[in-house]
């Protein structure tokens, strides 16, 4: 790898081959990464690694591909728990993404624990996939679903949150960095006082694992779901990180093989954790190469990541903040990887149309938050998100961009 602690982002964009290539004969300008991040070279050559020279099943053989495998998969999830600062590896459990882990946790932790006049505690700034998991185990349980209010600048009120806080709150779950609005939340303050109520706190950090730094010890939670795609590792592999002891007292979600210990036509008993989340052949290949993403953000090394992001969302905020008939939809004081804004009198349909024309690559609508667009009032926003190997450069092109989209519009 050639890039180095300094950050050199040269080198860093160099580790990524598509950034590489031209949309529409312009240059690449990636700025959708919130949806979904580019890969490195070295989880591309994982990948081929895997299938070309260590593929077999994992924990169900006794021969050499199987035991290389399973070394390799469960080396993995070690690396997850060092991204997570997780205490114990069996803390780990690999699914799809941050969807699936939300889906599990109120599907067991949930199911287990609700009861009619409970309270699931959500934010008002939460993608869909932590609101509709909530309100179907809700409808099921009799529990209610509570949402603490943000402010106009897509802030969480936290006297609100607290507020909201009672003996009937049993659950919350809340995203560490909106994906609509880039807020960063105050998980650990939020965490104090989900324990002081009570409750257990689950933390969407699908926005924040590319971003910063992550220790759920230090945040004092008791659930941290990521999705491995906006990871910079492959799609369709995730993790959900649960403290110990909450994962053993939750029955097992889905049955089938390497969850179970035992099983008979009367009786089956289950696998000890995290295998007991685990059922069926996992994606293996897949959590082979977000342990290589992950290792690779360690190694660039995040105080040098957070540095350059800081420094690029700082430029990006000032530029496009000084567009005439440009709107910051989402002005928090913390901030990571998103800005989100709306054109005066232009669709943002339309304007990601022209921006693609130009090689710049936004996502344009709700971004699966809904609640949001109508707390702001605004049908869709334009998103431009960052990742580590975006530039300033990338910046003025994307204000070039608008401009252009203004022009037209004029
Ligand atoms: N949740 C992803 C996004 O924000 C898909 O774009």
């Amino acid at each position: 790898m050639a890039a180095t602690k300094t950050f050199d982002v040269a080198a860093v964009r160099a580790d990524f081959p598509i950034l590489a290539r031209t949309v529409h004969g312009r240059p690449l300008v990636y700025l959708d990464n919130g949806a979904s991040a580019q890969k490195p070279r070295c989880v591309i050559e994982s990948l081929r690694h895997t299938y070309e020279h260590e593929y077999s099943n994992v924990h169900r053989a006794a021969h050499e591909l199987s035991n290389a495998t399973t070394e390799k998969f469960e080396s993995a999830r070690r690396t997850v728990q060092k991204f997570l600062n997780a205490p114990h590896d069996r803390e780990v459990i690999f699914l799809r993404g941050t969807t699936e882990a939300v889906n599990l946790v109120a599907n067991t932790y949930g199911r287990a624990n609700l009861k009619p006049g409970d309270e699931v505690l959500v934010t008002a700034m939460e993608h869909h996939s932590n609101i509709v998991p909530w309100q179907m185990i809700c409808e099921q349980t009799g529990a209610r679903l509570v949402v603490a209010p943000m402010d106009h600048t897509g802030t969480l009120i936290l006297p609100e949150f607290q507020k909201r806080l009672s003996r009937r709150t049993r659950i919350v779950s809340c995203v560490h960095v909106s994906n609509a609005l880039g807020t960063v939340n105050p998980v650990a303050e939020m965490a104090a006082m989900a324990r002081a109520a009570g409750a257990v706190i689950l933390v969407d950090g699908a926005q924040a694992a590319p971003h910063m730094r992550l220790d759920v010890q230090a945040l004092g939670v008791d659930f941290y779901a990521f999705s491995g795609h906006k990871a910079f590792g492959p799609t369709g592999i995730g993790a959900l990180w649960g403290r110990a002891e909450l994962l053993e007292a939750m029955p097992p979600w889905q049955g089938g093989g390497e969850m179970i210990r035992s099983v008979t036509f009367e009786k089956t008993t289950y696998n000890t954790i995290p295998h007991r989340f685990e059922a069926g052949t996992p994606n293996i290949a897949d959590a082979i190469a977000l342990g290589a993403a992950l290792n690779y953000v360690m190694e660039l090394g995040h105080d040098a990541i957070e540095a350059h992001e800081h420094d690029l969302m700082a430029y990006a905020s000032a530029q496009l903040g000084a567009i005439k008939g440009l709107k910051i939809i989402g002005t928090a004081q913390r901030k990571a990887g998103v800005i989100s804004f709306v054109l005066d009198g232009i669709h943002a349909a339309d304007a990601g149309m022209i921006l693609d024309e130009q090689g710049i690559a936004v996502r344009v609508g709700q971004h699966c938050a809904e609640p949001v667009m109508a707390f702001f009032g605004v049908p869709a926003t334009i998103r431009a998100s960052f990742a580590f190997y975006n530039t300033r450069t990338e910046v003025d092109a994307l204000v070039k961009g608008i401009r252009k989209v203004q022009e037209l519009f004029r």
